[in-house]
């Protein structure tokens, strides 16, 4: 009894010594085995939280379109003038966590974001499927509509109107967010609810990142 116990206690955490110095390889391999396993529908969904200047929090799900290990950065895209959007206009703060249960496995970054280029999300539009690009037009993402048939006909007259066109460009309010992290915490599940916390900062411009290990 006591044996299995300490078994349990002693089990080996998720992340082995020695520690990476940099957090991004790991993230990276997690969103691709998460990704490659199959058993999830977005494995790359996080939630997003926001803040007004006053501190008053928000958050909701968005998806992680790329991990860019060079500049310490994720990507994620969204409504320029959506809550999130003004949110993010006023307070540049964010944070996310993405959670992977099947493999006992939670990522939280926090750092500040800036905007794509025009280039980046005009490229990443293009790559969209047709409805997507539609409902971009079609939707004043988090204003209040009267009614859901005002969406369904404004996405009716947008569609008929870029058949005239030939093109579904990008609405000037639609791109993406480059999240720089300046903070990622890696979680793993193990026995006993003993998890392994492993936390990387970096200051603003500091070219190394400090670890510590967090109790559970
Ligand atoms: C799995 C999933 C993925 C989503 N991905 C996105 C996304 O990438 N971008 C986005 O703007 N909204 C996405 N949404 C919708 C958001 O959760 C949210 O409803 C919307 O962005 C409005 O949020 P806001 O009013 O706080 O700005 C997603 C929702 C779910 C459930």
């Amino acid at each position: 009894m006591l044996g299995s116990i300490i078994d349990g206690i002693v089990s080996p955490p998720g992340i082995a010594e020695p520690y990476p110095s940099d957090p991004f390889p790991l993230l990276t391999q997690w969103l691709e085995e998460a990704t490659r396993s199959g058993a999830y529908a977005d494995a790359n969904a996080m939630a997003l939280a926001t803040a007004t200047p006053d501190a008053q929090p928000s958050v909701r799900i968005v998806l992680c379109k790329a991990i860019e290990p060079e500049r310490h950065a994720i990507t994620f895209f969204t409504n320029y003038e959506s809550r999130k959007g003004l949110e993010l206009a006023a307070n540049p703060h964010a944070a996310v966590a993405f959670h992977w249960p099947n493999e006992g496995r939670q990522a939280r970054l926090e750092g500040t974001v800036e905007r794509l280029s025009d280039d980046e999300n005009d490229a990443y539009f293009r790559t969209r499927p047709i409805l997507s690009r539609i409902g971009a037009h079609a939707s004043r993402q988090s204003r209040p509509i009267a009614s859901r048939s005002v969406l369904v006909s404004e996405a009716a007259r947008v569609a008929a109107a870029s058949c005239l066109e030939l093109g579904i460009a990008r609405p000037p309010y639609w791109g993406g967010y480059r999240l720089h992290a300046r903070s990622v915490e890696l979680w793993t599940a193990c026995e006993g609810r003993l998890h392994q916390r492993l936390r990387w900062q970096r200051a603003p411009a500091a070219p190394m990142w400090t670890l510590e290990l967090l109790s559970p």
